[in-house]
């Protein structure tokens, strides 16, 4: 059976709007490109009243579906609920985390009001694949209006641990949500153990009595690791060609000959920065050779901008950098440059592939594809070094970087010193074992397994069973 794939997120990356920002777009472009299929989502437009009618466009063998929604219910559900109280949750900043009981309302309003609009554009035998820890109760929301047929959920984030997860006064009708999926994957093992660990303390043992399923309320659903991945071919070309690109010459003119060491984030209180800019700091300070030889160039695009929890993290960084600089730029040398901007793809690909080390230090992270980026992203034969903290998804599978515990500021400032001494036949061994594991775990595998076992969960279904 191989019915159209119809993926669901928040966040759409359509083409003819700006890129959009994180690593769920980049993937879910990249899967959707070399699959074709339909992709619906919210459009990135408000409204005050009622939202108009779901946009339809095609792009190159994809067909994106599009929604406004309305302001206030997009603010409850997304900066209320689903960025206020399960991204916090999910990356273990309790301290960041309030509970509103109407903001969990909100959730299911706007995810009800997604399911409806996506209703309209099903066909039998769609295979439904949504993502995100915005859109869990929607198989639920789904199923009770008779919509059958493969349902699957991909968590881009982490999963918590139970203790954690049971902060949340709604965590239970959350796991039964989950539990209405036919397939529910996750970035890594430890993502899938607290999942399994959390059905049993909820259920009992005989809920997780197989490896590969949960069981709730009489039905079986699939769980597995989905560690997703990048496009290695797409990426090596863009690093490759926007060499010759007017911003990456600029950039590269403006190092002037000096190391430069990276940073691409968005700008998200789980991704570290602050820990980040504190060891270049001490970097500096222990390094005084160093001085005018370094550049450090974080590029940080603004994101969920409106809340409170960023706003200070923002502020806290840009503290950082002016005092970093002061105490330690001269005449003709900045150590760090702070760019709260974006640039497409292609020129961040150039600028990884300019860069002698890039820093991937999340105090926590689903799996991050920036580390995968870069990995694809150099020059074989001259390669640069990957830091990559031991709390992102990404440290399970590429153990030959540079691995740091983020918290660890001397530890982390002794690591850039290595990464920029390397020498040239040990960046090459690295890289050369780095580049096999983002191989085997490219973008293709990650939807290819993925949808494989949604397909393999429709065809257990009997055929009645299936229409809509
Ligand atoms: C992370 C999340 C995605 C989200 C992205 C950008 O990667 O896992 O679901 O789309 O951040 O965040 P935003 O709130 O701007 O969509």
């Amino acid at each position: 059976m191989s019915g159209r794939l119809v993926a669901i997120s928040n966040r759409v990356s359509i083409p003819r709007k700006s890129a959009a920002p994180g690593g769920l777009a980049v993937g879910l472009l990249a899967a959707m490109r070399s699959r074709g299929g339909l992709w619906f989502g919210w459009s990135g437009d408000l409204t005050e009243d009622e939202p108009g009618e779901t946009d339809v466009v095609k792009r190159a063998g994809v067909t994106y579906a599009i929604t406004d929604m309305r302001r206030e219910l997009f603010e409850h559900y997304y900066y209320g609920f689903a960025n206020g109280m399960l991204w916090p949750l999910f990356h273990y900043f309790l301290e960041t985390f309030r509970y509103r009981d109407g903001y969990y309302d909100a959730y299911l309003e706007a995810n009800r009001f997604l399911a409806g609009r996506l209703q309209a554009l099903l066909e039998p035998g769609d295979l439904l694949w949504m993502h995100d820890y915005h859109l869990i109760p929607m198989a639920r929301l789904l199923r009770e209006e008779r919509v059958a047929g493969p349902m699957g959920f991909f968590l881009h984030t982490p999963f918590p641990h139970y203790e954690v997860l049971r902060a949340l006064p709604v965590y239970a009708e959350l796991l039964r949500d989950l539990c209405a999926y036919d397939v529910v994957g996750f970035q890594t093992a430890n993502d899938l153990n607290s999942f399994r660990d959390s059905i049993q303390y909820v259920w009992g043992e005989g809920a997780v009595r197989d490896e590969k399923s949960v069981f709730v309320d009489g039905r079986r659903v699939r769980v597995g690791v989905f560690p997703i991945g990048v496009e290695i071919e797409s990426i090596r070309a863009e690093s490759e060609s926007s060499q010759a690109s007017e911003q990456v010459k600029r950039m590269v003119r403006s190092v002037g000959g000096r190391k430069l060491v990276i940073g691409v984030d968005r700008l998200d209180y789980s991704k570290g920065m602050v820990e980040r800019f504190d060891a270049f700091q001490r970097f500096l300070e222990a390094s005084p050779d160093s001085h005018g030889k370094v550049t450090f160039m974080q590029i940080a695009p603004l994101s969920r901008a409106d809340m409170r929890s960023y706003e200070s993290i923002r502020e806290q960084l840009e503290g950082l950098a002016g005092r970093i600089n002061g105490q330690f730029a001269d005449t003709d040398w900045t150590p760090l440059r702070y760019l709260n901007r974006n640039f497409s793809h292609d020129i961040l690909m150039g600028f990884m592939r300019a860069a002698h080390v890039c820093m991937v230090t999340p105090v926590r992270d689903g799996m991050n594809l920036v580390a995968k980026e870069f990995i694809a992203a150099q020059d074989p034969r001259d390669p640069g070094v990957l830091i990559l903290s031991t709390l992102a998804g990404a440290a399970r599978e590429l153990t030959n970087a540079l691995q740091v515990n983020p918290y660890d500021t001397r530890g982390v400032a002794q690591t850039i010193q290595t990464a920029l001494s390397m020498p040239l036949s040990e960046r090459r061994q690295r890289h050369r074992s780095l580049m096999e594991v983002i191989r085997r775990n490219d973008i293709h595998a990650w939807h290819g397994n993925f949808v494989a076992e949604l397909e393999a969960a429709g065809s257990k279904q009997p055929r009645a069973a299936r229409r809509k």
